[in-house]
């Protein structure tokens, strides 16, 4: 298993992963290409058997006070193998390297694996968003202090 800085050349795979692991608000390749190149974080793939089989984006802002979990996913295929906990302990990783005293995320409130993984590493459930991802979706907001 290799984790890694993505590049163009994994956009393709990457897509396919998130239009399998989405079923509203998923990105677009250019989000994708907008995240990986312009955006202040950092985006990972994980590669297994020369294959992407995850991704992670992560956003800073301008004056950091967290590092924001701003998307993950794993190959449905291969979920259940660890390999979210794997991406979760970089970002982790990442914001103790940048000093960070927290990583906050939303979830939606259904995605009990989503929620599961991040329970397990330290977030903890902060507040409910309303409708965060259209009518009657609501988002779990949860941080993870360092
Ligand atoms: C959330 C996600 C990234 C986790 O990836 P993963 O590699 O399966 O993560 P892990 O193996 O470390 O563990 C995840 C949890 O899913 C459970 N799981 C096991 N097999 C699974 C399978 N075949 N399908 C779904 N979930 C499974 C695991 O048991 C674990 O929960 P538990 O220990 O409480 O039972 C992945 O489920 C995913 O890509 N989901 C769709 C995208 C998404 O919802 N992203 C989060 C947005 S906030």
């Amino acid at each position: 298993m290799l984790i890694r800085q993505a590049t163009r050349a994994d956009l393709k795979a990457i897509l396919t992963i998130e239009n399998s692991s989405f079923e509203a608000e998923r990105f677009t390749r250019s989000q994708l290409l907008y995240l990986m190149t312009k955006a202040r974080g950092l985006f990972l793939v994980l590669e297994l058997e020369e294959e992407i089989a995850g991704y992670l984006s992560v956003l800073t802002h301008k004056k950091p006070h967290s590092l924001r979990i701003y998307s993950i996913a794993v190959d449905p295929a291969r979920r259940g193998m660890k390999l979210g906990q794997a991406l979760i302990e970089k970002a982790i990783a990442y914001a103790l390297e940048l000093g960070l005293p927290a990583l906050s995320l939303e979830v939606n409130t259904e995605n009990s694996p989503a929620i599961s993984l991040y329970a397990r590493n330290g977030f903890e459930a902060v507040e409910i968003l309303e409708d965060y991802y259209g009518k009657g979706e609501n988002a779990l907001k949860m941080i993870k202090k360092l």
